[in-house]
């Protein structure tokens, strides 16, 4: 096309394997070992100023509570305000510089992470959030990456979509301007890719960010930011502040310039903010958009037609990588009883073979849960549990959190398919099963439906074509991302838009057009001659 200014084609990076000998195990564990040995001292970052406040707070791993790997600086509502200050002084030069230079800066992040920061960004996320070198790599690197390389190529189709009709001696066209203030962006702790796009997504379509990532994300949220530096992100773009989350919101939702939030995170905190922001809805510039990926409590459904090992391996990957703490993994399983003792077998073998500990020595399937709070209450949910007798434990069980935050994989068998852990984002390595009739595939259906409460993934296994098609229409509200014969975990960024609705967010499909769409706000201009 005459004048169309294409990016580098998107491709999904390759995700590297780690194995004993190879170069990348050698360079992530000299990454190890230096974030291990140094104990770094992370400051804000408002503006072209790197701030100490001189309040400092500790960052452990989780699988090693008695080790300080680094020490953070804590902030109040005067660095909430610097930080929105600084943003909206930069505003002006980033909005106008041309799309193409903000693309440049993004893809250049993405070859930083793909190459020199990508064992450091890993190691990062390893120690900081506890997961395996794999579940790293998927995330940290290749996750993170796939988001800026495709959102580049969204970002050039909306500059460069077909323009509307123009008439005889009149000329229309639409113009994507940035939203009028700021964007706020709030990022959960389980993927150091959703921190760094959440922020990264906004920015790149010329808008200035405020960034409070969770407190147990700031070892990793400190080498995003040293990677949007280093591509070139100028100073007061992107904010990082790290401070109370309702004091930082107070001054946020009270500000006039607020624009938007790009939030992920819990299911309730996301509807207090929606309350919050309806409330002061009079106080704002503009209506300020709200996108929110939110909770899950996501599904496995077998058919009395599946095959009992793929229903084991959609189990055992889907509820147990990163121990649970995915927003996909799958939490809940309704297995045909003709299927389950199959089932059955196949997953407290593998169950057996789990080795668990941290995430150094590259063995762990399994590593802590991110901290003291999620550890206590996944520990109460599987204690109680064990004290009911409607409840059969199948695997696991145990819980230890002498050195680390480790809770066992856990699989409960119920009675009762709307049980307390049927129904209830618990957030770790815990399945719930619910074996029903064969007969009863009708009910199951409506079942899972009626209790998806979150709507974020589900998987439906079977080898029945009709089975299929009927699950998919029957479970069309029930997951933003469905899967057939597949976990519903791991989607790929310009493969499986990811997203969910009912309470699990506003679907605006994470590195997708969709989203990329919600940070800009078109005009239109007539000019007749
Ligand atoms: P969280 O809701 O506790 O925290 C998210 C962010 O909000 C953090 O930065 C936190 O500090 C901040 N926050 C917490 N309370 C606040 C308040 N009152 N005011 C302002 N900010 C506040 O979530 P989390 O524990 O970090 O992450 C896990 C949750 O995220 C799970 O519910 C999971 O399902 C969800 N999640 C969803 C997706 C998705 O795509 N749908 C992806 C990842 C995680
Ligand atoms: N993209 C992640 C997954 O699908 C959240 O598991």
């Amino acid at each position: 096309l005459k004048g169309f200014f294409n990016v580098p084609e998107p491709v999904n990076e390759t995700v590297l394997n780690y194995g004993p000998r190879s170069v990348e195990r050698a360079a992530l564990k000299a990454a190890l070992a230096e974030g291990r040995a140094k104990q770094i001292d992370i400051p804000m970052y408002i503006g072209s100023k790197e701030v100490r406040t001189g309040t400092l707070r500790e960052i452990r791993p989780p699988h090693d509570h008695q080790h300080v790997l680094a020490t953070y600086h804590w902030g109040d509502k005067t660095h909430v305000t610097d930080a929105i200050d600084a943003a909206l002084a930069a505003k002006a030069d980033w909005e106008n510089l041309p799309w193409e230079q903000r693309a440049a800066i993004f893809l250049k992040a993405a070859e930083l992470i793909a190459g020199p920061y990508r064992a450091k960004i890993n190691a990062a996320t390893m120690l900081g959030q506890s997961k395996n070198a794999y579940q790293a790599e998927i995330d940290a690197a290749c996750e993170f990456i796939d988001f800026l390389r495709f959102n580049v190529q969204y970002m050039t189709e909306i500059y460069q979509q077909q323009p509307p009709v123009s008439g005889k001696g009149i000329w229309n066209r639409v113009e994507q301007r940035p939203l009028e203030g700021f964007v706020f962006a709030l990022t959960p702790f389980n993927f150091t890719a959703i921190a760094g796009n959440l922020p990264a997504s906004a920015a790149m379509m010329g808008n200035v960010v405020v960034w409070k990532p969770a407190d147990t994300q700031i070892y990793a949220a400190n080498v995003i930011m040293q990677i949007f530096k280093e591509a070139g992100v100028p100073d007061g773009v992107i904010n990082l502040i790290y401070a109370d989350g309702p004091v930082v919101g107070d001054v946020v939702f009270n500000h006039p310039d607020f624009a938007g939030i790009h939030f992920t995170g819990s299911t309730g905190v996301f509807q207090n903010i929606w309350g919050t922001i309806a409330g002061n809805i009079h106080k704002y510039k503009t209506y300020p958009r709200i996108v929110g990926e939110t909770g899950g409590k996501d599904f496995v459904l077998a058919h009395p037609s599946a095959n009992p090992d793929v229903v084991a391996v959609a189990l055992l990957r889907g509820a147990f990588e990163y121990q649970g703490q995915k927003c996909s993994a799958a939490s809940r399983a309704y297995i045909p009883a003709s299927l389950w003792p199959a089932v059955k077998e196949h997953v407290t073998r593998e169950m057996a073979t789990f080795k668990m500990g941290p995430t150094e020595d590259f063995e762990n399937f399994i590593n802590a849960v991110i901290s003291e709070v999620s550890f206590d209450k996944l520990a109460k949910y599987i204690d109680e549990a064990n004290a009911d007798e409607s409840v059969e434990l199948i695997a696991g069980g145990g819980h230890d959190k002498t050195k680390g935050w480790f809770i066992e994989p856990t699989v409960l068998k119920v009675e009762d398919p709307y049980y307390v852990t049927m129904c209830t984002e618990l957030f770790g390595p815990v399945l719930t099963v619910y074996v029903y009739e064969d007969k009863d595939w009708d009910e199951i259906l409506t079942i899972v439906d009626k209790t998806s409460i979150y709507a974020l993934t589900g998987a439906i296994i079977s080898q029945d074509r009709y089975a299929i098609a009927e699950a998919t229409y029957r479970l069309r509200n029930a997951a933003g991302n469905f899967y057939v014969n597949d976990k519903p975990t791991g989607a790929v960024v310009g493969q499986q838009p990811f997203g969910g609705a009912r309470g699990s967010g506003t679907n605006d499909k994470a590195g997708s057009m969709i989203n990329l769409l919600r940070w800009v706000s078109p005009r239109t201009i007539k000019e007749t001659f």
